[in-house]
């Protein structure tokens, strides 16, 4: 008897025994679908950097996130776009600011759609950075705590489900932590963006919140592109500061650290599929150059593979039509 052959196809060859030993699932139920909400009038507007996403009306917004759950998304994350801004960011923590007012309208309505508010001051801002700003035109990382941790209050005081901080401000997970504590707010989780890259994919996404800093980068905040080790770093202290999910964002130059960061944190883990990704796979589906529903899955299954719980993403809506 020759020694049997190991053949890798046997199984492949039927749908469902495929289907069996598939080791990845992915489900609507994976998907969280990012919004943004303006101020003024109630319609929606195209976002040229982004097709198929629009600036939403509260009203617009409450409809999405009823489409979404209806598709089985369980969850939106919020971007507010203020009807001013200013040096501070006020428009962050007024408490009839937009995602406020977006938050209370969509949980009212949708009492089961679980509501997270991203948390930074870049959208507020006339200067476009993420923190307050020094004359010498530095952000002054721990001035800019006392901002976010009123803003946070507000944001949990109007309903959010979950807190999201995207500002990568040093020590800000344990300042909101206590900040929500001490307004009642225990209950309360926080995502953290943990691994947060500077990065060329958020293009689109600050012309979308007319958020792209005035003068400067966001390099002394955002983590650089080449560190690995950092991202651990950055993401066990967010652990040890309380947060109860970290993030890793973008998702796909940064799927080993989605690994890594899940392997050695066994804490719940999102990756953020954000706008830049996003905008490549619908200019490339627009020219004919891919086929953009099974691009979007497979990028998508990626991500869970690497390692993340859930994935947030412009393409929630479609991969969830997708995957019904
Ligand atoms: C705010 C924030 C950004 C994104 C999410 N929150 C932009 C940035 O850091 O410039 C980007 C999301 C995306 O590109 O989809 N700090």
């Amino acid at each position: 008897m020759p020694f049997p052959q190991t053949r890798m196809r046997r199984l492949r060859a039927t749908r469902q025994l495929r289907g069996l030993v598939r080791e990845t699932r992915l489900s609507p139920q994976d998907l969280v679908y990012p919004m943004f909400v303006a101020h003024g009038v109630d319609r929606r507007e195209p976002i040229d950097a982004m097709p198929g996403i629009d600036h939403l009306s509260i009203a617009h917004a409450v409809t999405e996130a009823g489409e979404a759950k209806a598709l089985g998304i369980p969850a939106v994350l919020l971007f507010g776009l203020p009807a001013a801004k200013d040096e501070e960011g006020s428009g962050a923590w007024d408490d009839e600011g937009i995602v406020q007012l977006a938050t209370q309208a969509i949980k009212e309505a949708h009492p089961d759609v679980l509501v997270i508010t991203d948390l930074c001051l870049c959208e507020y801002t006339s200067h476009g950075h993420c923190g307050v700003v020094r004359e010498d035109g530095s952000v002054d990382n721990d001035a800019t705590l006392e901002l976010l941790a009123r803003a946070a209050t507000s944001q949990a005081r109007a309903g959010a489900d979950v807190i999201a901080p995207s500002d990568m401000m040093d020590g800000r997970v344990g300042f909101i932590r206590a900040a929500l504590d001490d307004d009642g707010h225990t209950d309360t989780p926080i995502l953290a963006y943990s691994a947060k890259f500077a990065s060329a994919f958020y293009g689109p996404f600050r012309e979308a919140a007319g958020s792209a800093p005035a003068f400067g980068d966001r390099r002394s905040y955002q983590m650089d592109p080449a560190n690995g080790d950092e991202a651990l770093r950055e993401a066990r202290l967010d652990v040890e500061e309380g947060a109860d999910i970290v993030m890793v964002k973008p998702a796909l130059p940064y799927l080993d650290l989605i690994r890594r960061i899940k392997d050695e944190t066994k804490i719940p883990l999102a990756a953020y599929n954000v706008s830049g990704e996003y905008a490549m796979v619908k200019a490339a589906a627009a020219a004919g150059q891919l086929d953009e529903r099974v691009a979007v899955l497979e990028i998508l299954t990626g991500i869970r593979r690497a390692g993340a719980d859930f994935v947030i993403t412009y393409h929630a809506k479609d991969a969830a039509r997708w995957l019904q």
